[in-house]
């Protein structure tokens, strides 16, 4: 080998590894933020709402998921004397009923159509907890980075195929393609 040669070898491993590391994830994933810096501790502990307040089965058997703005409105018609950040993010929902719109949260763990899943199955019957799919979600005081993938419409932090199929596995439950695509 020539002289010099490792220490090329050396010097170009650390330029492609920072472009692996450090570059490409930034160039793949389009970074968003939610429409309000909505804080999940002020709700749970500091309101004292629980999660099925604002997430909840319908009659149906469906998830409600989000709630609805009418469901914010309850408590923060008219303002609730807030100060500083708290009351300017307090103002965007304000702002939005009143134009009458919903707020347009962005859903970190949205599938493709073409993937079935249903609460009821996973949280009623199997009783798996939140975390386990949703990690820290639910404790947050400001919500994560919504990571968009450039190549489709989904988020980093939506499930992969091979999670769900993971914890089917290892609960001896069936991962024929048709259970999950229909
Ligand atoms: C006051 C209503 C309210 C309460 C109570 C509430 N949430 Fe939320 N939740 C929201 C809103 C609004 C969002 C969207 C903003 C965000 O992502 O933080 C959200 C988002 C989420 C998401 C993200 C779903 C996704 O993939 O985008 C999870 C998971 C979640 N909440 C779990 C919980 C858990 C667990 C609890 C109880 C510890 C809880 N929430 C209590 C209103 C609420
Ligand atoms: C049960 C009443 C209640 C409901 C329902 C409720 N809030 Fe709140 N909200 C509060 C209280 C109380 C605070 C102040 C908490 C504190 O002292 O930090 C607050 C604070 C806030 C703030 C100020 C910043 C922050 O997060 O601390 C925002 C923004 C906010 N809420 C948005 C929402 C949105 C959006 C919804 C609907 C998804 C909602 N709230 C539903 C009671 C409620
Ligand atoms: C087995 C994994 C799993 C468990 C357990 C789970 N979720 Fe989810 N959750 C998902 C998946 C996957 C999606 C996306 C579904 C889709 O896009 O069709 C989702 C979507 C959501 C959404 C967004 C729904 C929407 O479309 O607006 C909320 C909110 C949510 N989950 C809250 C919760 C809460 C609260 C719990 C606990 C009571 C919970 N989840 C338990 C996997 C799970
Ligand atoms: C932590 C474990 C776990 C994870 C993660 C998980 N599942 Fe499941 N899933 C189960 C269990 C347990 C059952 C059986 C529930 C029952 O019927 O008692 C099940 C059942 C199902 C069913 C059949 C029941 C029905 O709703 O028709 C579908 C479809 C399904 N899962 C889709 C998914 C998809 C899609 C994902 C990933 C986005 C996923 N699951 C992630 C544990 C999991
Ligand atoms: C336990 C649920 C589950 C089972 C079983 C399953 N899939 Fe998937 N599949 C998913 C989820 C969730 C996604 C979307 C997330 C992702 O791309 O990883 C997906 C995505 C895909 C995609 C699209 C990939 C892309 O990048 O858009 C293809 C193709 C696919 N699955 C084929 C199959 C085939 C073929 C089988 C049977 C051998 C199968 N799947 C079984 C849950 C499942």
């Amino acid at each position: 080998m020539r002289k010099g040669g490792p220490l090329f070898f050396i010097v170009g491993f650390f330029i492609f590894s920072l472009f692996g590391w450090v570059m490409f994830p930034k160039i793949l994933f389009l970074e968003k933020t939610q429409p309000i810096d909505f804080s999940h501790v002020a709700h749970g502990e500091e309101a004292g709402l629980s999660c099925e307040d604002c997430h909840y089965f319908r009659a149906d058997g469906s998830y409600a998921g989000i709630p609805s703005i009418d469901k914010c409105m309850e408590c923060h018609e008219g303002g609730t004397g807030l100060e500083g950040k708290a009351a300017q993010e307090e103002e965007k929902l304000l702002e939005f009923a009143e134009e009458g719109k919903e707020i347009p949260w962005l859903i970190y763990s949205r599938q493709p159509d073409n993937v079935y899943f249903s609460h009821a199955a996973h949280v009623k019957m199997a009783e798996i907890e939140c975390n386990t799919c949703h990690g820290d979600m639910g404790e947050r005081e400001h919500p994560p980075i919504y990571k968009k993938n450039r190549l489709h419409p989904y988020s980093k932090q939506t499930m992969a195929m091979e999670t769900c199929e993971a914890c089917h596995q290892e609960r001896g439950v069936l991962n024929d393609c048709f259970v999950c695509h229909k």
